[in-house]
């Protein structure tokens, strides 16, 4: 067999992109971008690709994954990829019975109602990850000087899934077994943080350089029954990433109340949504920690002239904090026209390239 050629040596390394230094409060050539479910059903390339095979198999085929995840980045020009995947593959893969149903979300046929349901609940096993490791190496060696960002579902907005069955609004069987089982939640929030480490860890070794815990559905919570029955769970997820050194976002809808803390249970980077203005988040998480955010999704789908208009508030809004990450304040709508998103990708690298 002839020697393989030697991977080209990119011109900056991904630990070194802006996306990374944005996260640290380094100087950055220009502020990074990237959207929020980047990858999915607004491209049309997506549709094709995943025609024909279930959500939770294609999160599990590490070249359906590599190629997904590629996606965006070859499209739009962002500054970081986000692994294709799932919150909820962590629990998959361990052997619950979730499933995803299109236009709806997880579902799950016996949901977490009771101590003795949560001790039943079975525990990933890190060498069941094997297809993850594949599919994050082969993204890795693809993207050159763009970074790959990990991810993994906090403990709480997990937890939401398992025990209403499926997605809610108001979470009220969620708050109810918090209050009523405060030992058996404790133990739920403790299992689903050892799985989620376990998920962040294989995405990390394998090459990933910053992740992002998605707490979606926090914003439900009362400051004071976030910071002593979510935090300490989502602090335990950054915690089993040990010492390795990547930068961790930390994300969650309708959090304006909670966003110190938030930042607290351990993050680099406070994600934001569109609700609250950046330099108001910026006052709120203190000038320890960067931002990421918060274009509003639904401005995508409005005129040319409103896109640029808010673009260019929040990159302004965002100058006030240690540092900015661009991205919307949740993720992209599926009837988003892709080329808004490649249009902002643009203009957020012109409006800020020093
Ligand atoms: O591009 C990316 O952002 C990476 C991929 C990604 C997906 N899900 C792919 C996906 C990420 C980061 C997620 C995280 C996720 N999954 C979250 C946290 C982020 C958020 O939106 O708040 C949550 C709450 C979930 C649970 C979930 N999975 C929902 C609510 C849905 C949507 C259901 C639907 O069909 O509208 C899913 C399915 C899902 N996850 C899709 C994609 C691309 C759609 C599946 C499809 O294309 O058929």
């Amino acid at each position: 067999d002839p020697t393989p050629a030697p991977a080209p040596v990119p011109s900056t390394s991904p630990a070194e992109s802006d996306l990374v230094r944005a996260a640290r409060g380094l100087p950055v050539s220009r502020t990074p971008v990237w959207f929020m479910r980047q990858a999915g059903r607004s491209l049309p390339e997506y549709r094709s690709l995943r025609a024909g095979t279930v959500m939770l198999d294609a999160c599990q085929d590490p070249d359906m994954v590599t190629e997904i995840t590629l996606q965006p980045v070859r499209r739009h020009g962002v500054d970081a990829a986000i692994l294709f995947s799932d919150i909820v593959l962590p629990l998959v893969v361990a052997g619950m019975d979730v499933e995803i149903k299109p236009g709806i979300g997880p579902v799950i046929d016996k949901p977490v109602r009771s101590v003795a349901d949560v001790d039943a609940l079975p525990a990933l096993e890190p060498e069941a990850l094997g297809f993850l490791e594949t599919a994050v190496r082969q993204l890795v060696a693809e993207l050159g000087a763009t970074p790959l960002i990990g991810f993994a579902g906090a403990p709480f907005t997990l937890a939401t899934y398992l025990i209403e069955g499926g997605p809610s609004k108001e979470h009220a069987r969620t708050k109810a077994f918090m209050y009523a089982e405060p030992e058996a939640w404790s133990r739920l929030l403790d299992k689903l943080a050892v799985s989620a480490a376990i998920f962040l860890r294989a995405q990390v070794d394998a090459g990933a350089v910053a992740v992002q815990l998605f707490d979606s559905w926090a914003g439900v919570l009362s400051a004071a029954d976030y910071a002593e029955r979510v935090l300490p769970h989502s602090r335990a997820v950054f915690d089993g990433l040990g010492e390795r050194d990547v930068p961790r976002i930390h994300f969650g809808v309708g959090t304006g109340e909670l966003l110190p803390l938030i930042g607290d249970a351990g993050a680099d980077v406070v994600g934001v949504d569109w609700r609250i203005p950046l330099d108001e988040a910026a006052r709120r998480v203190g000038p320890n920690r960067s931002l990421q955010g918060n274009l509003d999704p639904a401005v995508l789908l409005a005129d040319r002239a409103t896109v640029d208009r808010e673009v260019r508030r929040v990159v302004e809004q965002g100058r006030t904090a240690r540092g900015h990450i661009f991205n919307l304040g949740h993720g992209v709508l599926p009837d988003t026209d892709p080329g808004a998103l490649t249009h902002v990708a643009e203009l957020v690298h012109e409006l800020t390239t020093r």
